[in-house]
């Protein structure tokens, strides 16, 4: 699609959108055509998926020059590598020559990418390196890979497929408190699994906005996570943690930057921290430890702390270990949740923890999850599928709703 065609259809969208939020009651769950809308897919992709930061991993992935990751998202790929100068960097995965993928491989190290097409070659900084049989006086400057947007945040990397994304400093430098006492910047990838979902991408990032649904979906997160009750009778079983928390190193705190309340040209983020139930010390099936304590901790606390970057990439900061969660589209019917599992950099798996120990209970509610998701899918696509109206649980996916519209409608300022 050329850009007057994207043009053309990106106004169209924006029309059905319009008349779609004139119409719509304030309160209540998306009309059918935000799920089924191939115009209104496109749109999306075009002003929130490609113009916001993902969460694609943490640096210690990418130890050597050369070390590289394929990033898809969408219709988008990208190629994230270390440079010789040690530089992390990420480029769109297009060759400049006619346009093949040039990184079929998922990761590994390489010295140079070589296009399989026709063998166009570039270096670890993008430059184009060698082209055969190309016309005398060929100059090959002009020709490196684009870049695709990418930044560290106290050691997790993030993505952007636009050159002007929403910025990372307010998070980067509100979050550096909490951020630090977990030690992310010394983290480590102890696992991480794709899982595929046969839904829209919206159902998916709108279940992970609430936990009205953890009492009835996810029996072993619910009697572990004090977050499924409803706030008034949650925070009446804090006070364990509340007791602990300074003594384990960590502070009473709760930042509130999401989605709409993002400061202006920044992306949006959160902090706060939560109780377990009592006698549980992480997200674990006994609720023991299942890694070394994270950071600058000095004791379990019984919380687990939620962060959250952009509209995309949610974390859980137990006392022991992170869980990352990322939700990226792949089509309009068809979306990815990637859940990674850090520990700190030192742990030494098979001696400080157990993949399988260490990934046991978020691998189980993903599953759950998946479920309820698809059958939310089902159901929405339904001729007799309304608008139904919003718990008092479900406060922040009600936020997320106006800032997707809200992103959707705002005038073009890329
Ligand atoms: Fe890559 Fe031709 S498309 S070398
Ligand atoms: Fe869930």
């Amino acid at each position: 699609m050329d850009a007057g065609d994207t043009a053309t259809r990106i106004e169209r969208a924006q029309n059905k959108v319009r008349s779609l939020v004139a119409a719509r009651p304030q309160g209540r769950s998306l009309p059918q055509a935000f799920y089924t809308d191939p115009d209104i897919y496109a749109l999306e992709l075009e002003r929130i998926v490609y113009r916001n930061w993902i969460l694609i991993g943490h640096v210690s992935e990418w130890p050597e020059a050369g070390d590289f990751r394929r990033i898809d998202v969408a219709d988008e790929s990208a190629i994230v590598v270390r440079g010789e100068d040690d530089r992390l960097r990420a480029f769109a995965n297009v060759c400049r020559h006619r346009g093949s993928r040039v990184c079929l491989e998922e990761q590994g190290t390489a010295r140079r990418f070589d296009c399989p097409y026709h063998g166009w070659s570039y270096g670890l900084d993008g430059a184009l390196v060698a082209a055969r049989d190309m016309p005398e006086g060929f100059d090959r400057s002009p020709y490196g890979l684009k870049s695709v947007s990418c930044e560290t945040v106290h050691g997790l990397v993030f993505i952007a497929f636009s050159e002007h994304p929403s910025g990372l400093d307010a998070a980067r430098s509100e979050l550096e408190r909490p951020m630090t006492a977990f030690g992310f910047q010394d983290l480590k990838l102890a696992a991480r699994r794709d899982y595929d979902i046969p839904a829209n991408w919206k159902l998916a990032i709108e279940n992970y906005q609430e936990c009205y649904h953890c009492a009835t979906a996810h029996p072993d997160y619910a009697t572990r996570h004090t977050l499924m009750l409803a706030r008034p009778k949650r925070q009446r079983v804090q006070a364990h943690m509340l007791e602990a928390l300074e003594g384990a190193g960590l502070e009473d705190l709760e930042i509130d930057r999401i989605d709409t309340k993002a400061p202006p040209g920044e992306t949006g983020y959160g902090y706060s921290r939560t109780a377990l139930f009592e006698g549980y010390l992480t997200g674990s099936r006994d609720g023991q430890p299942v890694a070394p304590l994270l950071g600058r901790l000095e004791a379990y606390d019984g919380g687990a702390s939620d962060f959250s970057f952009g509209y995309a990439s949610f974390l859980l900061a137990y006392s022991d270990h992170v869980v990352a969660y990322v939700f990226t589209p792949l089509d309009h019917g068809n979306s990815r949740l990637t859940t990674h599992w850090l520990v700190r950099g030192d742990a030494v798996e098979g001696k400080d923890y157990n993949v399988d120990a260490l990934t046991w209970l978020w691998h189980k509610t993903t599953l759950e999850d998946v479920e309820i998701i698809l059958n939310n899918w089902r159901g929405v696509r339904s001729r007799y599928y309304e608008p139904g109206p919003f718990s008092t649980m479900e406060a922040a996916e009600s936020v997320y709703v106006d800032w997707l519209l809200a992103e959707l409608l705002r005038e073009d300022d890329a």
